[in-house]
């Protein structure tokens, strides 16, 4: 039995083009592109990810095994006092381009974590998130919307093309596929709601 399979090479890169947000708690931000004042993008970027001049984020670009997490620069506060889970919004719009078509890397993923570093993290079919070791530990403390190009069936994913939810693991609490809409064929906006109250989650996407 064959116990390694090739994967196939992160070819492609990520463009976060707008960003909005808000927290039931008032909290509330809207980036419109992240060039910011002065050129110093209003973030706290790790990895390769870089913002251009024109307020594109770049995430990662065609070389393999590549990572880059952008993190709003200040802490949120998740909890109310009486340790219930604060509702909140999100809007967004990703772009993965691939370098040939039907070839995509790993994917991307909206992140909660409590160090913006993700310590420890590994690209590829780790997605930034998570490292062999940490994979699954509960002191992570990460939740994860996955948004996966690449079947790995180390974290039974269900397809190559599937938004998935991650609590402290790559293998999804929840997954579910992206059909009709194909990850890797242009802007994808994503809205993520989360209701504290009713601890329901919501994430739609649309291909524009
Ligand atoms: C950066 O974001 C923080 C948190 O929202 C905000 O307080 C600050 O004014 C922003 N700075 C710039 C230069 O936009
Ligand atoms: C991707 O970024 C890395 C790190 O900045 C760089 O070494 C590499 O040459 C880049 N790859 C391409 C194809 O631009
Ligand atoms: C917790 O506090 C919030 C207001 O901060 C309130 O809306 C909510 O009902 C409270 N939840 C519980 C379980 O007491
Ligand atoms: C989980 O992470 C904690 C803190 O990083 C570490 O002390 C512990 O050994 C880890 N547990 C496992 C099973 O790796
Ligand atoms: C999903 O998470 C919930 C809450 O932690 C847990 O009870 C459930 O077992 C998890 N399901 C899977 C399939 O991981
Ligand atoms: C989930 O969000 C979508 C898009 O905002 C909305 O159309 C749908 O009604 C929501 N579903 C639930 C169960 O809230």
């Amino acid at each position: 039995m064959s116990s390694s399979k090739p994967k196939p090479p992160i070819l492609f890169f990520l463009l976060l083009l707008f960003l909005l947000a808000s927290l039931a708690a008032s909290q509330e931000f809207t980036y419109k592109g992240f060039a910011g004042g002065g050129g110093n993008p209003n973030l706290t970027l790790n990895g390769i990810a870089e913002v251009w001049p024109d307020g594109i984020l770049r995430l990662t670009n065609e070389t393999s095994r590549l990572l880059g997490h952008a993190f709003y620069p200040a802490p949120l506060r998740l909890l109310d006092r009486n340790g219930t889970a604060v509702s909140f919004s999100t809007e967004f719009v990703v772009t993965v381009v691939p370098e040939f078509a039907q070839l995509g890397g790993h994917g991307y993923a909206f992140v909660i974590a409590p160090d913006p570093r993700l310590p420890g993290s590994l690209p590829s079919q780790y997605l930034g998130l998570f490292s062999a070791a940490a994979d699954g530990n509960a002191t992570n403390h990460v939740f994860a919307i996955e948004f996966n190009t690449v079947q790995d069936f180390e974290f039974g994913d269900i397809n190559d093309n599937h938004v998935g939810v991650d609590l402290n693991s790559l293998v999804s609490n929840k997954s579910a596929s992206a059909e009709p809409v194909n990850l890797k064929a242009g802007d994808i906006v994503t809205w993520i709601d989360y209701d504290g109250a009713a601890r329901l989650l919501n994430v739609s996407i649309l291909l524009l």
